[in-house]
């Protein structure tokens, strides 16, 4: 279980571990230092070759070699941890290369059961043995495509918990929940019951990523206020949850259409955390301007 330094140096001295928002809705450096930006890039089903992923993290991990504010976690205070979810076939490759930068990799997703006849499926024992330390767990696309119901959700975040690896979870409205105005009540349903049985403690792990369904692979980012405003909502079902420790602790990232030009205006906000980024991170410069964004 790893909490932030800067967290765990406030928690030690007893001093309260989190500024006030500020009135203008951007963060203060307390806060900044308090939950550590992450920002994860999900390749999805991409690139379609070894060669061409291999060459993605090559180009990536070039870039960010020249940069100074990326680590992996815990590594140096205040600065931002970077994740890959490279496709299956190509994480072992992919870490080799990309480790060496201090960037972590993770798997889009596992299944609940341990092993056994389950054809197609790849467990969290597996993918924890080849040095995974993150999963990507209730992405839309698994959700929709996949049928991955909130209880299926709910054993895949318990195991990859159980095998010592931090799962991100991916909740957010869809197009049809956003026009009823439900956006609040479909979040606070998913955290709840996604995060039924993981205690306090896990919660130190645990990485949430707000994706508004509307916003994925369209091009329409949502309005950073208006992300700012559900993060927060999310914090409050998260206190009632647990209580106002892990609200504030636990990261939330943005997710959708996140690119260059976003990102600093998604990040400046209070309660967003980082990016959860699908197509401008098979890009390796946009990637990489990205997880340098820009403190405003
Ligand atoms: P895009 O950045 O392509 O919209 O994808 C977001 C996403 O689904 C990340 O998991």
């Amino acid at each position: 279980m790893k909490l932030s330094l800067a967290l765990l140096a406030a928690a030690a001295s007893g001093a309260a571990a989190f500024a006030p928002v500020n009135t203008n809705g951007l963060r203060s450096v307390t806060e900044l230092n308090a939950r550590q930006p992450i920002m994860a890039g999900n390749w999805k089903m991409n690139p379609t070759t070894e060669a061409d992923a291999l060459n993605l993290a090559n180009g990536f991990t070039a870039l960010l070699n020249e940069m100074e504010d990326t680590c992996a976690m815990d590594e140096v205070e205040g600065c931002t941890e970077v994740v890959l979810f490279p496709p299956f076939p190509f994480i072992s490759k992919v870490m080799d290369i990309v480790g060496k930068a201090g960037i972590t990799v993770g798997a889009q997703q596992v299944y609940y059961q341990d092993k056994g006849a389950f054809t197609g499926s790849v467990a969290a024992s597996m993918v924890k043995s080849v040095g995974c330390e993150y999963v990507l767990c209730g992405h839309s696309e698994r959700r929709s495509l996949f049928s991955d119901s909130d209880a299926n959700i709910n054993a895949k975040v318990k195991k990859t918990l159980e095998f010592g690896m931090k799962p991100i979870l991916c909740i957010g409205e869809t197009q049809e929940e956003y026009d009823l105005d439900i956006t609040k009540e479909v979040c606070a349903m998913q955290v709840s019951k996604d995060l039924a049985g993981v205690s306090k403690e896990e919660m130190a792990d645990v990485v949430i990523a707000y994706e508004p369904v509307w916003a994925i692979g369209t091009g329409l980012v949502c309005d950073s206020d208006a992300s700012n405003e559900v993060h927060k909502y999310i914090r409050t079902v998260l206190a009632k949850m647990y209580d106002d420790e892990v609200a504030q602790a636990t990261r939330i990232q943005y997710g959708g259409s996140v690119t260059p030009e976003s990102v600093d205006q998604l990040m400046a906000k209070s309660d967003i955390d980082g990016c959860l980024v699908g197509g401008a991170s098979l890009f390796a410069d946009k990637f990489a301007r990205i997880v340098n964004f820009e403190k405003l």
